[in-house]
């Protein structure tokens, strides 16, 4: 089984994706990590999301540090703003997208998979199984997003966490290269006034239908 799981920051979506990769025993595969282990790589090596190379970005794509990929270092705001630049340059999509087509095609779990991201059923797996879009209300959101990085020990604010993610909303939708919109056949679920368990329950349902 292959799953899709696009959506919006802090929807919801890389939380759903862990608990259906752990219900059905799929290997899941963050995307979004993906960009912003490039963004962590590019930064470490001194450049500036304002004025970026895009030679340099795709070099750092194709020696791509994978264990980048699960430091907490990837989850701080800076680096989601250098992620966001890079991931609408159509020459990064393009170097990123066979190791995404690859784990879907072998994953480590025999099961299959559940990659999550912005364009995983409309051009990474267009035939995947089940397609989920998950999205939600910007100041629920940004209020997630704000609780996540106080948590973590960053200290930020919502009004600052608001206007990023707006600007980063508005540049992963607005992209001409693989921008963030539901497949056709996405089952939307709007996670404003949901949990996590009531989420789970509702994606559940759909793909048991
Ligand atoms: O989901 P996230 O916040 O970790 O994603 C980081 C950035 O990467 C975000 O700006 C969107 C981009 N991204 C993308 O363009 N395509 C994907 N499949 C995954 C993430």
């Amino acid at each position: 089984m292959i799953i899709a799981i696009d959506g919006s920051a802090a929807s919801g979506k890389g939380t759903l994706a862990k608990r259906l990769a752990k219900h059905f025993g799929l290997s899941h595969l963050d995307t979004g990590a993906l960009y912003r282990a490039v963004g962590l790589q590019l930064l470490n090596a001194g450049q500036d999301s304002k004025n970026i190379d895009e030679d340099q970005c795709v070099k750092s794509c194709v020696e791509l540090d994978i264990t980048l990929t699960t430091s907490p270092l990837i989850r701080s705001e800076k680096v989601a703003e250098m992620a966001s630049v890079v991931a609408a340059m159509p020459a990064v999509r393009a170097a990123l997208l066979d190791l995404q087509r690859q784990f879907a095609a072998a994953p480590p779990d025999p099961n299959g998979a559940i990659l999550d991201g912005r364009d995983i059923g409309t051009v990474v797996l267009p035939d995947a199984d089940i397609k989920l879009f998950i999205d939600a209300d910007i100041h629920t959101r940004a209020e997630r997003r704000t609780k996540e990085l106080l948590q973590a020990g960053q200290s930020v604010m919502f009004r600052d966490v608001l206007t990023d993610m707006q600007e980063r909303d508005t540049r992963d939708r607005s992209r001409s290269a693989a921008p963030l919109r539901p497949a056709d056949d996405a089952i939307i679920i709007d996670t404003s006034t949901m949990d996590a368990d009531d989420v789970m329950a509702l994606a559940l349902s759909h793909i048991t239908a």
